[in-house]
């Protein structure tokens, strides 16, 4: 079969014509028989953490040279996670739909797919397999550690813990600004295993980036021979046919979920993974999560959960050590963009350092992957990281303290009179999907001040948003159905005893059911919604999906395939 390029550039007819004549500046005469390979990057210099993948581009352009391919640089929406507001969440299906559209709008035949920064990896990989295009993803890698006072600052997570320093009055003003210079320490994305860590090792475990690559820091110069290596490899999946809905099946998402939860990964993952598999009309659920990850141990000691960085499990033999670990577990038959498969890279790698990755027998968590709560608080489901819990709070059963949305609770939560201990159940509502919108990364709510200065740390949270996969805590989050979509969250008042058993996959409010029916949502939680008119907020806000499917638009669920049959004049 042809080139899907040859439907643009094959042929003498007017059209034919003006698809070359316009792209005819500098390539060789015959870059149009080649197979045309688009690099999708998300390089952006209000995305910090993606702005060196111009350079990654080079060498994948290289790389594609190499090969007999023509490399196309194709700038897609990109989503910086530090500096959007509200909340990057907001555009990711949108980055999604428009990449999904320019993939199959040119004359492309294969794409390499650069990200890095949290929201940029999913994106790519949902708008992928929508088109069904070859395609692989290159991570743009975490930043080197950097250190404030001989201590190594991991990114997010440190800014939490020492925030809350300063208003448990154990760090001053001055001294909290001053680690600000020493915090990013290098290009690249968070070196904490937040969320952009999360996807870029979840990205490997599913397949779709060259084994070994994911999680090589940024400024690494591996990180440009794997990008070289990347351009020759998607002129090679072109003539295998090896595209997103060949390579990534159940067994892939069932590696993915391992790997998850054996790296201590991010909440937002499982989010992410619901959006992509829905794309490829796989059957993925929530209880899969919890089926297949609940009880993996988790090895690798990084922060939030644990002590270390990126830098450091990269330096201990990266995913495939890990993986090495948990191979057991694995689904064999999954295979990977090379077409052979994942298990065949994962054995025999070594652990270098087993305080970053933990041997199997000694976990940093037993049963550490993501738990999946119901309950009469969340019938469609919830997510906890019991490796950032507090282990006496998994089983927990204190009085609700109810913040109708993430403005209510800044106007209160220092209130001296807030009634309120460490007991107490902090419950946040309106920041889901529809509610906020777009989902923020609030659910970790700071504990109030005088909490902080009675030395308490931790009590259990729940909300109907995400948390930063930065960030610790007792959180259930992800509640499904948000406040805003009719959930029985708008339905709880201050008081209500609330139960949070993990072991048993608990999150309920302990009153009795005919109570709670008889009850209607909170006049002041409804009033705090948003319900923006138009634009993208408001096609969001009408076709957003909950949390527990993945949160995409309803319209975007599955794919389109990359054929277009028209012609444009
Ligand atoms: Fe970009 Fe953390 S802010 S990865
Ligand atoms: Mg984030």
């Amino acid at each position: 079969m042809g080139l899907r390029s040859g439907q643009w550039y094959g042929g003498d007819d007017r059209n034919a014509y003006i698809h070359r004549a316009w792209m005819r500046r500098g390539g060789p005469e015959d870059a149009f028989e080649r197979p045309q390979i688009a690099i999708a990057n998300t390089a952006s210099d209000f995305t910090p953490c993606n702005s060196h993948l111009w350079e990654a581009a080079r060498s994948v352009k290289n790389g594609v040279h190499e090969r007999g391919g023509t490399p196309l640089e194709l700038p897609v929406v990109s989503l910086g996670e530090t500096q959007m507001r509200p909340t990057a969440m907001l555009w990711r299906n949108m980055a999604a739909m428009a990449t999904e559209e320019m993939l199959r709008a040119n004359p492309i035949d294969a794409a390499v797919l650069l990200g890095g920064c949290d929201k940029t990896i999913p994106s790519l990989l949902m708008a992928a397999a929508s088109v069904d295009l070859p395609a692989l993803v290159v991570p743009g890698g975490p930043m080197l550690t950097g250190t404030f006072r001989g201590r190594p600052l991991g990114c997010g997570t440190d800014v939490w813990r020492l925030s809350e320093e300063v208003r448990g009055g154990t760090l001053s003003a001055e001294d909290f600004t001053r680690s600000e210079a020493s915090m990013i320490r290098s290009r690249g994305h968070c070196n904490t295993m937040g969320t952009a860590s999360t996807m870029a090792l979840v990205a490997e475990a599913l397949g779709v980036v060259i084994p070994g690559v994911a999680g090589t820091p940024a400024p690494d110069s591996r990180l440009l021979q794997s990008a070289h290596e990347a351009g020759r490899l998607a002129v090679d999946m072109i003539a295998a046919d090896r595209r997103p809905s060949t390579i990534l099946t159940k067994a892939s998402f069932h590696n993915a979920i391992v790997a998850l939860a054996a790296i201590g990964g991010s909440t937002n993952a499982v989010v992410h993974l619901l959006a992509i598999a829905g794309r490829l009309g796989i059957d993925l659920t929530l209880d899969d999560f919890d089926r297949i990850g609940s009880r993996v141990p988790v090895l690798v000691d990084l922060q939030p959960a644990g002590r270390f960085l990126m830098e450091d499990l990269h330096r201990a033999g990266g995913l495939l050590a890990v993986l090495n670990e948990v191979r057991d577990l694995l689904a064999p038959d999954a295979v990977t963009v090379t077409g052979k498969p994942l298990v065949d890279y994962v054995t025999g790698n070594t652990v270098w350092d087993q305080e970053v990755i933990r041997p199997r027998a000694e976990p940093l968590v037993a049963e550490g992957g993501i738990a999946v709560l119901r309950g009469n608080l969340a019938p469609d489901g919830a997510l906890i990281k019991p490796a950032a819990a507090s282990p006496h709070l998994l089983r927990h059963r204190g009085r609700a303290v109810v913040f109708d949305s993430i403005e209510d609770f800044h106007a209160r939560v220092d209130d001296p009179d807030l009634d309120i201990d460490a007991d107490s159940v902090m419950v946040l509502r309106g920041c889901g999907p529809k509610g906020y919108p777009g989902m923020p990364e609030v659910s970790n709510m700071p504990l109030p001040r005088k909490l902080l200065e009675q030395g308490v740390r931790d009590v259990v949270r729940v909300c109907d948003g995400r948390m930063s996969g930065t960030a610790y805590g007792t959180v259930v989050l992800h509640v499904a159905p948000e406040a805003a979509a009719g959930g029985p969250l708008a339905l709880v008042r201050d008081g209500d005893p609330i139960v949070l058993d993990v072991p048993a996959r608990l999150i309920a409010i302990d009153i009795p059911a005919e109570v709670l029916a008889a009850r209607t949502a909170n006049q002041a939680s409804l009033d705090a919604y948003a319900s923006p008119t138009r634009g993208w907020e408001r096609l969001y806000v009408d076709h957003v999906q909950q949390a527990d499917t993945g949160a995409d638009l309803d319209f975007l669920n599955g794919s389109s395939g990359s054929a277009v049959t028209r012609e444009s004049h």
